[in-house]
This record gives C-alpha cells, sequence and structure tokens, in this order.
C-alpha cells in the first residue's frame, strides 16, 4: 500500500529498473513487475527467496544472500529505484554503511531512493540485550524477531548517513502518520513515528547519468 502511494505516478512513466534489499516474498516488487519494470530483488532467507521467485514467476532477479557480511555483485547498470524498506535495521551499522556506498554507485541521477527504518521512539527499544550504539540483540518474542539484532536511528542521524553517502538529495515525499515536517535550508527532519520513518528521495547528484 505504501509503495502505491509512493510510486503510482512514476510507475506510469516508462518501465525503468528497480533494487529492493530485504525484498521478502516480493510483495513489493510484483507492483513494479506488473507495470514491466526490470525487478531485482535480495534477501537472506531461503523461504522469502523462493516465494519471491515463484511470486514473480521467473520474471526477476532474486538473490539470496546476508547483506549483514556481504553484498552480491550487481553490475555496473544503474538503477531508477532502490528501495530498503525495514531491513536497515537488521544490519550492523558498518554494514549499513557499506549498502549505502553501494547505493550511490548503483543510484541514477533523477532516480528515487525509499528507505522505511526504525527509530528510538518503536517500542522495541532496549528490548535486548545492547550490542554497540543504539543496537538490542532483541529478546521479545511477541514479532518473531527473538535473537535479532535491531540498531536504531534517529530521524536526524539516518538523514546524515544518507546523505553523507548519496551527496545531495530531494525528499519528494515522507511517509508516515504525522505531517511532513518542512526543508530547512538543505535539511529534512523526518516526522517522528512510533513504529518506523518513511523516507523518499530525489538523487540530484550521483556519479550516474540517466
Ligand atoms: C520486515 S521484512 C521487510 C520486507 C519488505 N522489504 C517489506 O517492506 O515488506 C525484512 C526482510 O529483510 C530480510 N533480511 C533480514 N536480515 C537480512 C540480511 N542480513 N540480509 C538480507 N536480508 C535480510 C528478511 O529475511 C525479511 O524478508
Amino acid at each position: 500500500m505504501l509503495f502505491r502511494m509512493f510510486f503510482k505516478e512514476q510507475l506510469q512513466r516508462t518501465p525503468g529498473r528497480v533494487l529492493e534489499f530485504g525484498c521478502a516474498s516480493g510483495n513489493n516488487l510484483m507492483l513494479f513487475a506488473a507495470f514491466g519494470w526490470d525487478v531485482t530483488g535480495i534477501d537472506v532467507s531461503s523461504a522469502a527467496v523462493a516465494d519471491a521467485r515463484h511470486n514473480l514467476e521467473g520474471a526477476a532477479n532474486i538473490i539470496q544472500c546476508n547483506l549483514a557480511e556481504e553484498l552480491p555483485p550487481l553490475g555496473e547498470r544503474p538503477y531508477d529505484v532502490l528501495l530498503i524498506p525495514s531491513v536497515n535495521y537488521y544490519l550492523p551499522r558498518s554494514a549499513f554503511t557499506r549498502l549505502l556506498v553501494e547505493c550511490r554507485r548503483l543510484l541514477k541521477a533523477g532516480g528515487l531512493f525509499y528507505i522505511r527504518s526504525r527509530l528510538p521512539e518503536d517500542w522495541r527499544w532496549g528490548r535486548g540485550e545492547p550490542e554497540g550504539s543504539g543496537a538490542f540483540r532483541l529478546q521479545c518474542r511477541e514479532t518473531g524477531e527473538y535473537g535479532l539484532l535491531s540498531v536504531f536511528y534517529t530521524a536526524d542521524e539516518l538523514w546524515q548517513l544518507i546523505v553523507g553517502h548519496l551527496g545531495e538529495l530531494r525528499p519528494v515525499s515522507v511517509s508516515g502518520r504525522a505531517s511532513i515536517i518542512p526543508r530547512t535550508g538543505s535539511w529534512c527532519t523526518m516526522p517522528i513515528l512510533s513504529s518506523g520513518a518513511g523516507l523518499l528521495c530525489e538523487a540530484r547528484s550521483c556519479e550516474h547519468g540517466i
């Protein structure tokens, strides 16, 4: 639903290339595939990868990879849309940084970058053994995440990380139940949500041409 809201206008343009990190069963990518996009998804779970391949009827490039440990080879062709929805918090900070560096390489100028992350306001904050700055090895069972790492980023921290690694970005929309907070100069503050924050940005200066 989130993706329908964000991308329905973009999807009506010429089909492009989309890459989703943590694609699960391909639910988000199916929308792009339905509009004829070239889709690539990455996930650590073999079950999710099998489901995604099935759901996308073999028309997608679905790669099994543990992003906490490595990045798969993704070639030189840049993408029009990069998606990082609800997966970055499972990665150690260093692995998330590596992923952002790769995003800079892979995102077309004028391409779209979407991330949904977990803020310290999330109820899972502190529900486990501390494991580095703003990170916990979760010990709550409600969501099936027992034993998983959860790294929390403040909205400002996340924004600075993204801009620091991807270069100049122009927010095109901010999701959530709170209202959009206006930009101040070249900075944008994301709304603080209890369950996370989504940020959709348009890349203005990347290494690749259209
Ligand atoms: C909360 S789901 C989000 C799924 C999808 N992106 C969405 O927005 O609906 C998180 C997904 O990230 C995957 N994931 C978790 N840790 C990962 C890792 N280290 N490397 C790759 N994928 C991972 C999980 O298997 C799961 O499919």
